[in-house]
């Protein structure tokens, strides 16, 4: 690498960013109305009740210290599904709504820069009770999953997708977060990115302590193919493009 593009990937690192930008100029100190914590739910979207954050109190027997000694990531999955409840437990874990303060402003169980949360979560589900394979993304505010489409040879494609990574299509959920930098961007310009690389670490250690908790797998993957992993999202992949993945099953016994 020249020692140009070093010192530009580097400065990504840093917070010197900030030294240049012009804060009065953000769209926030413009008035701009911030953009929604969530994407829209399209007309006649189908939507999936899931289990309540209430009634998710007895889903672990483990303590946090275990549950944390015990973290490693898990690349096998049994053919055993995860039920809507497990399901349900790791979405709250990653992304769940802890309170709504105004427009523009929910709080989550995971932290976020600014609290403007600019990721998206969507599921491939191949092996959940009650639920047919397909892509799927998790609404935060309603703690529903709207049905985003059912590609034929979801396992392969997303496979491929992973460059030939093929748990992710093994997993009874795959986990694919989003990032919609604007939403970031809104408040910090520039200074954004960085930080929403950072939220998304937060999320992935939270399902994987969740994971562990359940008696689940998982293993954080950021290596795949941009434009394939879009494109089976049917995101842009400019305003929407994803950052981050995690294939989820039951563990295989060794
Ligand atoms: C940011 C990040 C990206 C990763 N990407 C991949 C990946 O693409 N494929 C994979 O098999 N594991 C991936 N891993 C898992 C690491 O290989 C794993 O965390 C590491 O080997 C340490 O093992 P442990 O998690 O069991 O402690 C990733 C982990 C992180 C945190």
């Amino acid at each position: 690498m020249d020692t140009s593009s070093r010192e530009k990937f580097r400065f990504f690192l840093k917070d010197s960013v900030r030294q240049i930008v012009d804060f009065r100029n953000t769209d926030q100190n413009k008035g701009i109305a911030p953009p929604p914590v969530e994407k829209p739910i399209p007309e006649g979207a189908h939507l999936i009740e899931l289990v309540p954050a209430d009634e998710l109190h007895d889903i672990s027997d483990m303590n946090v210290f275990n549950a944390i000694a015990s973290r490693k990531s898990r690349r096998a999955f049994s053919s055993e599904p995860l039920t809507l409840k497990e399901l349900s437990f790791l979405l709250w874990a990653t992304q769940g709504i802890r309170k709504i303060a105004d427009f523009g402003t929910a709080f989550r169980v995971v932290p976020s820069a600014g609290c403007r949360h600019a990721l998206e979560t969507y599921l491939c589900i191949f092996n959940v009770e009650r639920i047919e394979e397909g892509i799927y993304r998790y609404l935060p505010i309603e703690h529903q999953l709207l049905l985003v489409s059912q590609p034929a040879q979801l396992s392969a494609g997303i496979s491929a997708a992973a460059l030939g990574q093929d748990f992710l299509g093994k997993s009874a959920v795959t986990f694919i977060w989003t990032a919609v930098p604007y939403r970031m961007e809104w408040r910090y310009d520039i200074a954004a990115h960085k930080v929403i690389a950072l939220d998304a670490g937060h999320v992935c250690q939270n399902l994987y302590t969740a994971c562990e908790a359940i008696h689940a797998a998982t293993c954080a993957v950021a290596a795949y193919h941009q434009e394939m992993m879009d494109g089976l999202l049917g995101v842009d992949g400019d305003e929407e493009f994803t950052i981050y993945i995690a294939p989820v099953g039951k563990r295989k016994m060794k």
